[in-house]
């Protein structure tokens, strides 16, 4: 079997500049999307992603590029004419959407199965005022102060494996502390800030999402917990701060649900924004893995929401996230490859090569996400737009067309074709000389409206 992790279809350099349109839709929305794209050249915003206060608080995998969601918003908001859009994001990650709206004074609804996006999104979007963000910072500091304990009074399997014994005390005490402070929201703040801590303190490499220990002479590396949380909190407040300033405070609040978005019940937006996994999180991020050390640390009655299954083992988010579960997958294939030719065509290609274990994985996680887009068209008024960026991950070496999969499946639930744009994005690698395959990936944003 080979699975390779995301990667890109055949990129292409003015791929930007290739817009697909439906003859049959009204053309201010296209050309105000085409508009945006030529404003913008390839889409790459590269050095200038917007990912700053609020954005920038603590580390999430696969955030989304804030310019671009936050663009693509405005195009819709000024589609509307002035009408403030409600907009909702099913697959909301750390919520890189939810601030973009948050800022344009939107309501918005999102949704997402790992507790510790949500924590992360909820703190993104604190209504806590400037006052107590620094009353916070002193407050937990002085519990740190105060606790002259040295007692491992918090344990979990596989801690020590994870955790230097000095560190973990150090992460112990600061749970102490923060198990002090008054008020849940400010809790909150405080354990989004512990999961960052334990993110550049812990033995795993911080160079990948999956747990992966270090080597020895990095695990014996100098580490400071207690400054690493102070700094962390010191930055996080002072980003909230200002983030706090930018809003308009009669926009409704945020609402935010944990939860598997294929059963959900929430109302219907004029806009869904969104950006879903790009296969089972096994095989590209493993979203739980990446949050499963620092929910250990976390008082699991502070989250917004039942947490504890989270924590349970280190594969069992990623195990309830789309694909992961791969029993009777085979069973839909028929029915998903009569609603999707391009995805017929992609099993095809697995089939010649014996691929059967990708082939599972790839139709498991189909099935997944196609009830997934069932529950989506609910979320969305009639009419409404779906706008979704996504990316053809690599499957046996092949690319999964994930773009037209998801097109075709959503035009079966009787969602209209609009347009798509493409995104370049260039590799943090360094260039080499004649290979462009090596330094470009690309995204697609799949443009669609309910009905
Ligand atoms: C590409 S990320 C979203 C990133 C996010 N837009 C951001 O900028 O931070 C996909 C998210 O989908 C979530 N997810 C996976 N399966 C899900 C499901 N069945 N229901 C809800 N969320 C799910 C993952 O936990 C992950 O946070």
């Amino acid at each position: 079997m080979n699975l390779d992790s995301i990667c890109s279809d055949e990129p292409n350099a003015h791929a930007a500049t290739l817009i697909s349109y439906d003859a049959a839709q009204p053309r201010s929305l296209q050309s105000r999307l085409q508009k945006f794209v030529d404003a913008h050249g390839d889409l790459a915003f590269s050095g200038d992603d917007g990912r700053d206060l609020a954005h920038d608080i603590v580390q999430y995998p696969a955030m989304m590029v804030p310019k671009m969601q936050g663009g693509l918003l405005d195009c819709f908001q000024t589609e509307a004419q002035g009408r403030p859009l409600s907009v909702v994001d099913p697959f909301m990650g750390s919520g890189t959407i939810l601030v973009e709206a948050r800022r344009r004074g939107l309501a918005f609804r999102g949704v997402d199965i790992n507790p510790y996006a949500l924590l992360i999104a909820q703190v993104k979007s604190t209504m806590l005022p400037g006052g107590e963000l620094d009353a916070l910072r002193v407050a937990v500091d002085g519990h740190i102060g105060a606790d002259t304990s040295t007692a491992l009074d918090h344990d979990f399997p596989g801690r020590s494996k994870w955790f230097r014994n000095d560190v973990a005390r150090a992460l112990a005490r600061i749970r102490r502390s923060i198990r002090k402070i008054e008020g849940v929201q400010q809790r909150r703040v405080l354990w989004a800030c512990l999961g960052e801590t334990v993110r550049v303190s812990s033995n795993s490499r911080t160079s990948t999402f999956k747990l992966h220990i270090r080597p020895t002479s990095e695990i014996g590396r100098d580490i400071d917990a207690f400054a690493v949380f102070r700094g962390v909190v010191s930055r996080a407040v002072d980003l909230l701060k200002r983030e706090r300033s930018r809003w308009d405070r009669t926009a409704p609040a945020p609402e935010l649900q944990l939860g598997d978005v294929r059963k959900v019940s929430i109302p219907r937006s004029d806009l869904l924004l969104s950006s879903p996994p790009y296969g089972d999180n096994g095989t590209t991020v493993p979203y739980g893995q990446f949050s499963y050390l620092a929910l250990q640390w976390m008082d699991l009655a502070d989250l917004p929401g039942p947490a504890r299954h989270a924590v349970k083992n280190t594969h069992a988010l990623d195990t309830k996230s789309l694909g992961g579960g791969l029993k009777n997958a085979l069973a839909s294939r028929a029915d998903l490859e009569a609603r999707s030719p391009a995805l017929a065509g992609f099993l095809a290609l697995l089939d010649a090569k014996d691929a059967d274990n990708g082939l599972k994985r790839v139709v498991a996680f189909y099935r997944d996400l196609d009830s997934a887009l069932e529950r989506c068209v609910d979320l969305v008024k009639p009419k409404g737009h779906m706008v979704w960026t996504v990316g053809n991950r690599r499957v046996c070496s092949e690319a999964v067309p994930m773009d037209v999969i998801l097109r075709e499946l959503l035009e079966a639930r009787g969602c209209t074709f609009v347009t798509d744009l493409k995104r370049v994005i260039p590799s943090k690698r360094m260039a080499t000389k004649n290979s462009i395959t090596d330094t470009m990936r690309s995204e697609t944003v799949v443009v669609v409206r309910n009905g």
